[in-house]
């Protein structure tokens, strides 16, 4: 494996250059203008001096405050802090600019203060309009409270700001917070105005020679982000916590400490002052891991290796070879329950996928489920959806926390679409299967899945192919639905479908059943390997990326299709959601492009 120098990370020249912040300064406002929008908008309740009145804090020498730029200021602005008293403002980006430029000219000398935990920019509390971890929130069901575009005006969706970034297939789910968009590319991050586009700053390094696998393509999913720092994987799997103000490193640990082809492709998660991350590789043979960092330091607080050694728990489900590079890997963002503080992980195929010469038994633990103690690494319990897998089935589909009564019980449930065609529903306290279901017409690799949890095993080579995968899926509490795309999909055996390599299908199932409730067969070729994922919002709808390239919102109830735009490029990544200023936008990453829409 090739090093990446531990140098700091190089800026490309022009991005931290405040071009963004320069460009949005119109020519007619000044410094005095700003001190005018002052005396009119804010003067009320932060004061005439600025120093504070009941009704708002001071902001003159605000230690706070101190250090901020203008474009956080003018994201507070915009955002205001509805709950606490300060209303958002609908300015024009010439007055947001001038009132925000005067506000830093008081904080002249004023000496910063390191926010205290979780004060705004919070890990685990978002506030409705954030979006602030892969799948939003830590219970990762993608499903958004916000409710300003609705199954009523979704038809007025327009596109409002592209932002290019040079890839062509982006996996990434933005970040949005304070107004502030975050995103990744191959080895780069890049901080944008979520309402213009406009670029912030952007940190880049070369990609790393010599990878194999996803890492290689440059396949990236995005960041994590707490207080003032966003947190990203390189290629070669070093974690990096960068200044979310203008993306400066500030530390960086190297992940893998055995040199395997390890590469790093996923969005990291933070809890609390714990920042927990995983690899890839496992097609290429590497001992996969589960690695908690300290968010303020990078130091590393337990590493869970997914595949046992010698006399380790779980190594009799190894028979053979001594699994050294078993594979396991944890290349997808697990989920976390502050209630009972477990952490949920999912873990990858054994290595080699399809060849079990030398590796008899269960392998665990490839394609499970890991409940774990965030503060330990402790494993409390698992469930594998495959045991001695044959057919590279990952179980990297989001690990979606709810809890809702279900079956006549209040329960803490997991609900997991497997790639093995199954749809799973666990009581996440104990891992005990409540409910298995085949979410596809043809499953027939095992007939069903036993009470006891283990699948009744017909044909491990059986159908399907690759029934669900890393996409994103959601879960609306309104509906009670769950939402994916699933492929129908077994090559070399009919189906019974147009195009016997399969057909894609946005589903929704009820999760007391299993049953399907609705579906959209997806246009554009079958085989077109969209990796898009879904997202459902109190507005009624589910968005979602289609195989022709379409962007898609249909109705949550029925699966009805309300407004679709052709992006015309290839989707592999699943949307995301945020407001600013009480407006909401819908924003996804599509071939080489951010999109952003608003009504
Ligand atoms: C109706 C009262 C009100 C108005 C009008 C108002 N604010 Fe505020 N502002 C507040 C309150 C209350 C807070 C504290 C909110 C909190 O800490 O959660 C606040 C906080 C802030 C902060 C962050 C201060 C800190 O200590 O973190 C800034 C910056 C700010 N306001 C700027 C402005 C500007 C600029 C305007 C005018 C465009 C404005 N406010 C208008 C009530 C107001």
């Amino acid at each position: 494996m090739t090093e990446a120098p531990r140098s700091v990370f190089p800026l490309i020249a022009h991005a931290v250059a405040l071009s963004a912040i320069v460009s949005l300064v119109g020519p007619t406002l000044t410094a005095a203008d700003g001190k005018q929008v002052f005396g009119q908008r804010c003067a009320g309740c932060h004061g005439t001096d600025a120093k504070g009145t009941g009704k708002g804090p001071g902001l003159a020498g605000n230690p706070r405050l101190a250090g901020r730029s203008t474009e956080q200021l003018t994201s507070i602005v915009r955002q205001g802090f509805p709950d606490s008293g300060m209303p958002a403002f609908d300015l024009s980006v010439e007055e947001l600019t001038a009132v925000a430029g005067y506000v830093r000219s008081l904080l002249a000398g004023a000496t910063p203060e390191i926010p205290p935990a979780g004060k705004r920019v919070t890990w685990g509390q978002p506030q409705p309009g954030d979006w602030l971890t892969y799948n939003g929130k830590l219970d990762a069901n993608r499903y958004s409270e916000l409710r300003e575009i609705d199954t009523g005006n979704v038809a007025q969706l327009r596109l409002k700001w592209i932002f290019p970034i040079p890839h062509f297939g982006l996996e990434v789910t933005p970040l949005e917070a304070d107004g502030v968009m975050y995103v990744t590319g191959p080895n780069q991050v890049f901080a944008i105005d979520a309402l213009t586009g406009s670029e912030i700053w952007h940190c880049a390094r070369p990609r790393t020679a010599g990878l194999v696998g996803d890492a290689a393509l440059g396949t990236n999913r995005g960041l994590a982000i707490r207080d003032d720092k966003v947190f990203f994987i390189t290629d070669n799997a070093h974690l990096l916590a960068l200044d979310r103000a203008d993306g400066h490193l500030v530390w960086e640990t190297v992940m893998p400490e055995e040199p395997q082809s390890y590469g790093g492709t996923l969005a990291p998660l933070v809890v609390n002052e714990k920042v927990f991350t995983g690899v890839s590789g496992a097609d290429e043979g590497i001992r996969g891991f589960i690695a908690c960092y300290h968010a303020d330091t990078g130091k590393l607080i337990w590493r869970r290796w997914t595949i046992p050694r010698k006399g380790e728990p779980a190594a009799e489900t190894w028979r053979g070879n001594e699994p050294l590079v078993g594979g396991g890997s944890t290349w997808l963002t697990g989920s976390y329950d502050a209630e009972t503080d477990t952490l949920y992980w999912p873990t990858g195929n054994p290595y080699p996928d399809s060849e079990d010469a030398g590796r008899g038994g269960d392998n665990l633990y490839t394609d499970c489920i890991l409940a774990l103690n965030p503060n330990t690494g402790e494993l409390k319990w698992h469930y594998q959806f495959t045991p001695h897998d044959l057919k590279d089935r990952d179980a990297t589909e989001p690990p979606v926390l709810v809890d809702t009564p279900y079956q006549g019980k209040a329960r803490k449930m997991l609900l997991h679409a497997d790639r093995n065609g199954f749809f799973y529903v666990l009581d996440r306290t104990n891992g005990e299967l409540l409910l298995a279901k085949a979410f596809l017409r043809r499953v027939d690799w095992a007939s069903g899945i036993g009470a006891d949890g283990r699948p009744q095993v017909v044909d491990p080579r059986g159908c399907p192919d690759d029934a669900a995968n890393w996409s994103s899926t959601a879960y609306s509490p309104t509906t009670r639905l769950y939402y994916f795309l699933a492929l129908e999909e077994c090559v070399g055996r009919p189906l019974g479908y147009p195009d016997q390599t399969g057909q894609r299908f946005l589903r929704a199932v009820n999760i007391d059943t299993g049953n399907i409730v609705w579906e959209v067969p997806q246009p554009g070729p079958a085989k077109a390997k969209t990796w898009s994922g879904v997202l459902a919002t109190a507005g009624g709808l589910v968005f979602y990326g289609q195989p022709n390239g379409g962007f898609a919102a249909v109705d949550a109830r029925d699966g009805k299709t309300l407004w679709n735009f052709p992006t015309n490029v290839h989707m592999k990544a699943s949307p995301m959601t945020f407001s600013v200023g009480r407006k909401q936008y819908v924003a996804v990453a599509a071939g080489p492009n951010i999109l952003c829409f608003g009504l």
